[in-house]
């Protein structure tokens, strides 16, 4: 994949990349919604990931090119301004530029970037949080600009909060940051700390990808977002605002009254999902695989009922899959409103245990569902 893309590299621009630069994509495992509520999350970096190439130029023009269309794109350093929507995958590169800037990278001329992936777009892992590390690794390399790992973590979030107009979490930066072979990333969101924990041998991930598109800019997710803002504004009275992550669901239960019913709902599965990831965290060190299985099924189940950011497809792949012999769990993962299912097994289940849900699932959708085993991969790094 390196070579290749030095190869279109020189091909598109006539000289040899001076960075590159990889990310892989990520598995939400569990913690869903709870990200941009200063609550705890666990996800797994992939080893399929995003790579970038970039060479400096002598003038002061960005170029973002794609080997695939052919396409170049043009924007002057002085003038970093968001992207028309059908320019929409120049943003967030041109985002973290420019927030590299801002945080104190001296870019004394332009780049011409290239990249590729081996990350499928659309399947709910994240493809833009690797782009989006791919890029603040090998910019920060290309214009010498000493800085840390959770500073790109934050910039990459920042590029999804402030220039693209996605209000998410720091999950998916985080993990494509800080993931590690065979290990998963936790991450305590309210004080943006991040762990490595192992991950058992025996175990293996599985991506069931429906054919349901999910919309996670136009909307929904957004409306998820809003009313878990409300919910925390509600509990905290008349005080400063405080995340959902610092209420319990005793105070939450005293303050049902206040509140509409979907309001609460939300708030209930955020609050009692942080506890899954507690409980998760322990059970996972303590070597009790089964246990954390079932909740990764509770925490569908409450995705379904209570924040209610399943659909027919998804809740119909959890229920064929996690049944399953060989399988520990199952869950959607990721925003969720379509995109993917995760399913969590030990070694015995195989490739056509696999088809043999995708064919359940094609009589049913009139589709197959596109199925990846995943293994764990190493977070962001220069190549
Ligand atoms: C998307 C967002 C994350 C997180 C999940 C839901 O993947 O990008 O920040 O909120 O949804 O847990």
């Amino acid at each position: 994949m390196k070579e290749s893309l030095a190869a279109s590299f020189e091909k598109i621009f006539g000289r040899k990349p001076e960075v590159m630069a990889q990310a892989p994509g990520r598995i939400e495992f569990i913690g869903n919604h709870t990200d941009y509520n200063g609550g705890l999350v666990m996800g797994v970096a992939i080893d399929k990931v995003v790579m970038a190439a970039l060479a400096k130029r002598n003038d002061g023009k960005l170029c973002f090119a794609r080997a695939k269309y052919g396409d170049k794109v043009f924007v002057d350093v002085s003038d970093l301004k968001k992207q028309p929507k059908n320019l929409n995958w120049v943003n967030y590169p041109l985002g973290v530029f420019k927030f590299l800037v801002e945080s104190g990278m001296e870019a004394g001329c332009g780049f011409d970037m290239l990249d590729c992936s081996n990350l499928p777009s659309g399947a709910g892992l994240s493809s833009s949080a690797a782009i989006e590390l791919s890029s603040a690794f090998a910019m920060s390399k290309l214009y010498g600009f000493e800085t840390d790992l959770k500073s790109l973590v934050k910039i990459g979030k920042k590029c999804e909060n402030e220039f693209v107009g996605m209000p998410c979490g720091i999950l998916d930066q985080g993990v494509s940051g800080y993931g590690k072979k065979n290990s998963i990333v936790y991450i305590d969101c309210l004080v943006e700390e991040f762990a490595n924990y192992p991950l058992p041998p025996d175990c293996r991930f599985w991506l069931f990808n429906s054919t349901k598109k999910h919309a996670l800019v136009d909307g929904l997710y957004a409306a998820r977002h809003n009313e878990c803002m409300e919910a925390a504004k509600i509990l905290s009275g008349n005080g400063e605002q405080k995340p959902l992550r610092k209420f319990s669901i005793e105070d939450l239960e005293a303050a049902k009254h206040k509140m509409p019913d979907v309001v609460y709902r939300r708030a209930k599965h955020v609050i009692e999902e942080n506890s899954r990831v507690a409980k998760a965290k322990e059970l996972l060190l303590s070597g009790d695989i089964s246990g954390v299985g079932k909740l990764l099924n509770a925490s569908h189940e409450s995705s379904r009922r209570l924040f209610e950011n399943s659909c027919d497809e998804l809740d119909f792949l959890v229920d064929t899959v996690s049944p399953m012999k060989g399988v520990y769990g199952a869950r959607l993962s990721g925003g969720g409103f379509g995109g993917a299912v995760m399913a969590l097994t030990d070694d015995t289940f195989t490739e056509s245990d696999a088809a043999r849900a995708a064919e359940t699932y094609e009589k049913r959708f009139g589709q197959k569902p596109a199925v990846f085993a995943c293994a764990s991969g190493d977070g962001a790094k220069l190549v």
